[in-house]
């Protein structure tokens, strides 16, 4: 296994549309995903798109640890792969996300509430599910990006974007209504 190197915002694989993956069990694949595990843990972030990587591939791996999770209940780490999401209705609601490809800073980004969530497990199995709160939120930032997506393209009001320390220092409460 190998700690990857993360694209930065800035460089155009992270502005791509990555191409849908063939078969998630092909041995490239599972060298991947493990690498990407491995980069994920050391950079300490909720998730990790493929094209962070440099592979534009259409798979992200994904965790909730309970503290951030609306139930209290963490959702281990597991890879998603070839993604499709449905929003479940048209709430959405603001929340803070950061970014590994734009460290040091976070913003509130609007995001849909619940959303039906289909793909392929790293085992190629499907699985369809549906999400709502942090997890749904992880799942729209990490889709995003296989569409060359980043955060700021979603943000709706530039005054909750800032430096971590800073927002840290300045808590500002969030809006109830978008
Ligand atoms: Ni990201």
């Amino acid at each position: 296994m190998a700690i990857l190197k993360i694209a930065r915002m800035g460089h155009p694989v992270l502005l791509a549309r990555a191409a849908m993956v063939e078969d998630p069990t092909v041995p490239e694949i599972r060298r991947l995903l493990a690498d990407m595990t491995e980069t994920l843990a050391d950079a300490g972030g909720v998730g990790l798109a493929a094209p962070q990587v440099y592979s534009s591939l259409r798979l992200f791996l994904f965790h909730v640890p309970a503290t951030r999770s609306d139930t209290g209940r963490a959702l281990p780490l597991r890879a998603v792969i070839n993604p499709e999401i449905t929003p479940l209705d048209s709430v959405m609601v603001l929340g803070w996300e950061g970014c590994l490809s734009i460290p040091g800073l976070r913003a509130a980004v609007p995001r849909y509430a619940a959303i039906r969530l289909t793909g392929l497990n790293a085992d190629g199995t499907g699985f369809e599910e549906t999400l709502t709160g942090f997890a749904a939120r992880v799942v729209q930032h990490e889709t995003d990006h296989l569409d060359g997506v980043l955060y700021p393209m979603r943000m709706e009001d530039f005054r909750y974007f800032g430096y971590n320390e800073e927002l840290e220092r300045h808590p500002a409460p969030l809006p109830e209504t978008i």
